[in-house]
Parts: structure tokens; sequence; C-alpha cells
């Protein structure tokens, strides 16, 4: 009798290089937070908060989440994504200039924009990409609210939006899936996609914006959905651990049951927390450090301008 596996196979790639443009989503917590109090609370609707670009509220406190991922698949195409596109404008600007993120948006050679989830730091600069690219494709987590949708439209995009259903894999090519995860979190935001590379030899590779759904949630879908998802080679991204420093038993579990799963790179910046960072490296969880420039306040995140190369 042969047993057909029904774990999904989404292919290999060769090799995955992250660059982080910005991991930093605002300078200073404390004003963030301020003005989300002032405005009503956490569950206030975002959009009523008159920060970059709908207002000039602090806009020297906002800066934004944004990555650049290439992929060089097996038969040698190298394919290219921006996953997510920061909050200010003015920030996003500068980065993408120094990034080259730019001409690579002008030149075409960027083929989507992945936006992870709704979240003002990581989608309100979309501005800033879409000025270089108004026909780029856009994915969005199902859960994505009217007004997000109609940002979008006012900032000039002439293409495709492609809504994520949640649980439904999206094979964006061989060796990249693009999974929706229900969540509900702080001003009314809900859904998040997730990426998951597969790089030949090695395992699987996540990435997150902010992991609202659980880092250990999200990797545990990888183990049981997709072939070679027993072996986590790496992480990338916001892990939303100890966003705002503070540290519990709950927490101090989570970083223990990473060791679990054999990851080779854990690559960590943003609402992961310096705090949860410095436990992982106590644990001896293979951290990769960054380079704390351009903006970013700690050499424990692969920071602004840094790039992890994997494969
Ligand atoms: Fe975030
Ligand atoms: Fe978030």
């Amino acid at each position: 009798m042969t047993t057909v596996s029904s774990m999904l196979d989404i292919g290999a790639l060769r090799r995955l290089t992250i660059r982080c443009i910005s991991e930093t989503g605002w300078f200073d917590t404390g004003t963030v937070f301020g003005d989300i109090k002032d405005a009503g609370g956490a569950e206030t609707d975002q959009y009523a908060i008159p920060w970059p670009p709908f207002g000039a509220l602090h806009a020297d406190n906002a800066a934004g989440f944004s990555a650049l991922l290439e992929a060089e698949t097996t038969d040698g195409a190298v394919r290219r994504l921006l996953f997510d596109t920061g909050w200010n404008p003015t920030w996003m600007d500068r980065r993408f200039a120094e990034e080259g993120i730019d001409r690579l948006l002008q030149q075409g050679q960027i083929e989507a924009l992945i936006v992870s989830h709704e979240h003002f730091d990581h989608f309100w600069g979309i501005g800033s990409t879409l000025k270089h690219c108004p026909g780029i494709t856009i994915y969005v987590p199902e859960g994505f609210h009217p007004k997000g949708f109609t940002h979008i439209q006012q900032q000039g995009h002439t293409g495709k939006v492609v809504t994520v259903r949640a649980d439904q894999p999206l094979v964006l090519f061989p060796g990249l899936a693009l999974v929706g995860f229900p969540m509900h979190t702080l001003l009314k935001v809900d859904g998040e996609n997730v990426l998951y590379a597969n790089l030949q030899d090695r395992g699987l590779t996540m990435v997150t914006g902010c992991g609202h759904g659980g880092v250990l949630n999200l990797l545990d879908y990888a183990r049981r959905t997709f072939q070679g998802g027993e072996r986590i080679h790496a992480i990338y991204g916001g892990l939303h651990i100890a966003p705002l420093e503070d540290w519990d038993e709950a927490r101090e579990q989570i970083v223990n049951a990473l060791r679990g799963y054999g990851i080779a790179k854990v690559a960590c910046n943003h609402c992961t927390g310096r705090t949860a960072v410095e436990k992982m490296v106590e644990l001896g969880l293979p951290v990769v450090r960054g380079t704390a420039r351009h903006g970013s306040q700690t050499n424990l995140f692969v920071g602004n301008g840094d790039v992890l190369e994997l494969g």
C-alpha cells in the first residue's frame, strides 16, 4: 500500500537574500503609545490618528518596517519582492534611496509588494513605493479594512490587489509560499500574511512583519503544512515577543520553546524586543547580529541596511 503525503510541496529555492530596509517602526515607543492613548486607546480605528501621511502628529518619530527579498530559483532566475512598505513617507523615501530600492522599483525589478498587515508602520508609507512603480501587484491579508483599500487607490495604484485568504497557501513561485493568518490586534487590525521559503538542502525560512499570530503558532503551521517543515533553517523579522520590553513567565516559555525547532539562524528585529533577543543569546540560540546603523538602535537586531544571506 502506498501512502500519499498530505504535506504541501512548495518547491525549493537555491538562495534567498533578505535586505532590511528599515525595521524601526518608530523611534520612541512612549510617544507612539501616548498618541494611541490620546486617540482613545487600543481599540481606536488607526485611521483616526493624524500621523503621517494623514497628518503631522509627531512626524519626526515615525519611521517604518520594510524589507527586500531577493530569491534565486533552481533554474537561476532572480525574483524580488518588497515585504511591507513602511510608514513615514519622508523616512521611507530616504531609506529607499539609500538602499537602491527606488531604482529597482522604477526598473520593474520588484514584482510584487507583500503587505504583511495593515498596521500604520508597515503599510501607511505605500506612497513611497507607488510613486516609483504604480502598477505593482499588491498582496494584502484577508481582513484588510475598506480604508486600507482606499488608501492604496488614493496613493495612485493602478495595478492588481490580491487578498490572501486565510489558511490557503499561495505559492508565488517555486520555493516561496505566502500564507494568511487570522488575527485581531491593536487599532482594529485584522489578518497577517507570513512568507515561508524552502531553501534547497537547508530547510524552511519564515519571514514575518510583526508575527502577531504568535511565533510558535506560525512555526508549528509550517511543521504540519509544508514538506520539509520539520527543519526550520531561519527566521527573519518582527516576532512580537516583548515589544514594550516587559518580561514574564509566558515570554520566557516562548523563548525557551524556540530552542526545540533547531533553527540555524535567528534574525529578528522590530517588535521582537531587545529583552527577548538578550534572552535568546543567554539560552544559546543562534542570533544573527546586526550593525546598529541608519537608525537601528541595537546590534541584537538585523537592522537597517543589514543583509541576511541564506542558502
Ligand atoms: Fe510593526
Ligand atoms: Fe503590527
